[in-house]
C-alpha cells in the first residue's frame, strides 16, 4: 500500500530492473528512503538526454539516498554531483551508496535543511529535485494517517519550496537548467485510493503558488510537463531556468 503512492512501476519490477543492470545498491534501503527516485530517475534521465547538452555540475535538491542524480552521473550526463537532504541518515546510506557505485570522487553531500548549508561557492548548471510534494497530509485519510508527518511526502505550508526558490538564484551558473517534479500541480485537492477524503489539501493550485516563487525570485518556467498518470494521479515536470532581461 504504502508504496504504491509514487509508483507505476512496483518496487519488485524496479528491482528486477536494477537487478538486469547490476544496481543493487539501493534495495535495502528503498522501504524508509526512497520517495520516488526509484523510477523516478528513467524520467529525469530520459528528460535530461533531450536537452543535448552535458553539464558540469548537478545539484539534487531533496536527494534522498540520491538515486536521480546518482543515475545521471552513472550515464554520463552530468561529471559531478552534490546531493542534500535534510535527513541524516539518508546522507549517510547515500554516501556508504557512492563508494559501493565508485563515484565517490564525483558527488559531494551535503545535509541541509533546505539550501541552508549549502555554501555559496557551490555553483550547478543543472539542478533536480523530486521534493515533498504535498502541503496538508490528511490524518484521517487511510493512507494520511502514516504519511502526515513523513518528510518524504510533507512539506507544510510549502516551505521546503519556498526556501529552495527564494535562495537557488545564487547557486546558478549562466545557462543553467532547473527540473523539479511535482505531484497535482493543478489541483486543490489530491484523492488518492479513498474517493471521498482528500490525501491533501492545498490552499490554492500548487502551479499558483510556485508561479509566484518563481518569478519574485527572477526565474522563469520553460515548460509544464505531463510525465505519467497513475491512477489519476498526474505526475509533472517543471523545467525552469533563469530570467534574462
Ligand atoms: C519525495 S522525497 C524524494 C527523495 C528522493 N529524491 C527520491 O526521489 O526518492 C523528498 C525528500 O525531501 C527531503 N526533505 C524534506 N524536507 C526537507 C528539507 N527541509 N530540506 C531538505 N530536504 C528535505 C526528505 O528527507 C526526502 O528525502
Amino acid at each position: 500500500m504504502k508504496k504504491d503512492i509514487h509508483l507505476d512501476m512496483p518496487s519488485w519490477m524496479a528491482d528486477i530492473l536494477d537487478q538486469k543492470n547490476g544496481e543493487e545498491y539501493f534495495k535495502e534501503h528503498r522501504s524508509n528512503l526512497d520517495g520516488g527516485g526509484i523510477y523516478l530517475k528513467y524520467f529525469f534521465l530520459n528528460e535530461i538526454k533531450k536537452s543535448n547538452r552535458s553539464f558540469s555540475k548537478c545539484f539534487e535538491w531533496c536527494a534522498g539516498l540520491g538515486e536521480i542524480g546518482l543515475k545521471l552521473l552513472q550515464e554520463g550526463v552530468i561529471e559531478n554531483l552534490v546531493l542534500a537532504d535534510i535527513n541524516k541518515v539518508a546522507i549517510e546510506k547515500s554516501i556508504e551508496i557512492t563508494k559501493k557505485m565508485g563515484l565517490s570522487n564525483k558527488v559531494k553531500h551535503y545535509i541541509s535543511d533546505g539550501l541552508n548549508d549549502i555554501p555559496n561557492t557551490e555553483k550547478f548548471d543543472l539542478v533536480v529535485g523530486n521534493p515533498p510534494n504535498y502541503f496538508n497530509i490528511q490524518k484521517d485519510h487511510s493512507l494520511g494517517k502514516m504519511f502526515y508527518a513523513d518528510l518524504r511526502p510533507l512539506d507544510k505550508g510549502w516551505k521546503v519550496h519556498k526556501n529552495f526558490y527564494d535562495n537557488i538564484s545564487r547557486y546558478l551558473t549562466k545557462d543553467s537548467l532547473i527540473l523539479i517534479e511535482e505531484v497535482e500541480l493543478f489541483k486543490k485537492e489530491v484523492f488518492i485510493v479513498d474517493r471521498d477524503i482528500p490525501y491533501d489539501i492545498r490552499p490554492e493550485e500548487p502551479i499558483l503558488t510556485f508561479s509566484n516563487m518563481i518569478k519574485e525570485n527572477n526565474l522563469k518556467i520553460l515548460d509544464i510537463k505531463l510525465i505519467h498518470n497513475f491512477d489519476g494521479i498526474e505526475c509533472y515536470f517543471l523545467k525552469i531556468c533563469e530570467h534574462k532581461v
